[in-house]
């Protein structure tokens, strides 16, 4: 490894131990690097303005921080556990090439608060990604609710229950994934703060121009009390996957619809052959696995927020133990999102197979229509509902699905789905999504 930042004369590192502290974070610092540059850079010139670096040290330092990213980006930098973490390559990079001018750039700054704003800038494309793939998937449901509309069995409790359509089916979901995307844009301005400057925890005693490096970071606003700072760690990450996994109980219901209508059994949907894999024994088979590790994606973001919850039981202040924050994060959203990315084309491509969901729509599923009508003809609701439990399956005869559908007139149903509405929504959160690109 090499010289850590914070060596003292005469003190043995242990190797165990170190591997211990250490663990696999100097890797995942690789996800967080070019942040951690840029934030340094913002930081360097900070201290250019105050006059604590020279016009000539922040051009130095600012070139050698473009050119490790550059080398980084090429596979010529390699960030690997010979370093403590990302922070320490960043300073031991610059005072290999700078000398004395590298062994500048701690000054006024921590490595408490130099994670916090490589992470938060992280988080803040994280969401931008989470909130972009929601609107993706949202549109094409939209789209598909607005095309061709099929019948579609409506269930509760899994029974036969109403008559339903393939538009309602994605209308639902396309809500769903506005809402999504909705939470996740709200979730990005809440987290939009900047927590460089903030040091340890504590401050320190030098003037530092935060504002500016809250404006040249592109944060909205600057976390302004360093204990804050330290307190919203693990907090906001927390705030970002409850932002993705509310996005993930959708696809977890949307995943095991698509995995039951599958079936033989039911046989509604066809998916596209790439999402669909074969059995190693069985010559006979084709399986949703896709299906199924959507449905599975939940998972892992709700054991990421787990993990950063069980962590947060502290004091405050910086404790190492927030270091297992990243892991967790980094996981979770990694997961999530390559699920949500595969939505769009997946939504777009399955095919709905009309005479199977014709078949499984029986004359009964039209009790409630035949109730309701009468009830709206002055029969008291309890008296019209009990003639049509006793009509039994006679209830619905000489009825058609596409009867029940065009009837079905209240506001968000089959005859008045309010698409518009909706497309309305999508409309101002991509018009907002522009705005803050
Ligand atoms: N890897 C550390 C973390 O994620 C970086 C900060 C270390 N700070 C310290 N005071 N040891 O928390």
């Amino acid at each position: 490894m090499s010289d850590l930042l914070w060596q003292k004369d005469g003190v043995r590192v242990d190797a165990r131990i170190m591997r211990f502290l250490a663990g696999d974070d100097v890797l995942l610092d690789r996800e967080f690097l070019l942040h951690d540059i840029t934030a340094s850079k913002a930081h360097v010139a900070g201290l250019g303005r105050i006059d604590v670096l020279s016009a000539d040290e922040v051009a130095s330092i600012t070139r050698e921080l473009d050119a490790l990213a550059e080398d980084f980006r090429n596979g010529d930098f390699i960030l690997d556990d010979t370093h403590e973490d990302g922070h320490s390559a960043i300073e031991a990079r610059l005072v290999d090439r700078l000398g004395d001018v590298g062994r500048k750039v701690h000054t006024g700054r921590s490595r408490n608060d130099q994670v916090l704003v490589a992470t938060r800038l992280w988080l803040k494309e994280r969401l931008d990604d989470l909130s972009d793939l929601c609107v993706a998937i949202a549109e094409v449901c939209l789209q598909r609710a607005g095309g061709e509309s099929l019948p579609l069995p409506g269930y509760t409790h899994l029974q036969r229950a109403v008559v339903s359509s393939t538009a309602m089916w994605f209308a639902g979901f396309a809500e769903g994934f506005i809402d999504n995307a909705a939470r996740a844009r709200t979730t990005r301005d809440w987290l939009d703060a900047n927590p460089l400057g903030t040091a340890a925890g504590y401050g320190v005693n030098l003037p530092l121009d935060r504002a500016y490096t809250t404006e040249a970071l592109g944060f909205a606003r600057m976390q302004v009390s360093p204990i804050y700072a330290q307190l919203s760690r693990g907090k906001f990450e927390l705030g970002a996957l409850d932002a993705l996994a509310s996005t993930l109980l959708d696809l977890r219901r949307l995943a095991w619809d698509l995995s039951l209508f599958t079936t033989a059994e039911f046989g509604f949907v066809r998916l596209p052959d790439e999402y669909t894999t074969g059995s190693s024994i069985m010559p006979n088979k084709r399986n949703p696995d896709v299906v199924e590790m959507l449905r599975a994606s939940y998972a892992p973001v709700a054991a990421a927020r787990v993990e950063i919850e069980q962590l947060l039981s502290l004091p405050s202040g910086y404790q190492r133990d927030l270091q297992l924050s990243k892991g967790s994060l980094w996981h979770g959203f990694t997961h999530g999102l390559r699920a949500l990315d595969l939505m769009p084309d997946l939504l777009a491509r399955m095919q709905w197979n009309g005479e199977a969901m014709r078949a499984a729509i029986e004359p009964s599923m039209h009790a409630t229509d035949v109730a309701i009508e009468q009830a709206a003809a002055g029969v008291p609701f309890r008296t019209a509902y009990r003639a049509a439990a006793e009509a039994g399956s006679d209830t619905g005869s000489g009825r058609t699905p596409e009867s029940s559908l065009t009837a079905r007139v209240s506001p968000g149903g089959a005859a008045a789905l309010g698409l518009e509405i909706l497309h309305d929504r999508l409309k101002a959160l991509k018009d907002k999504q522009r705005e803050a690109h």
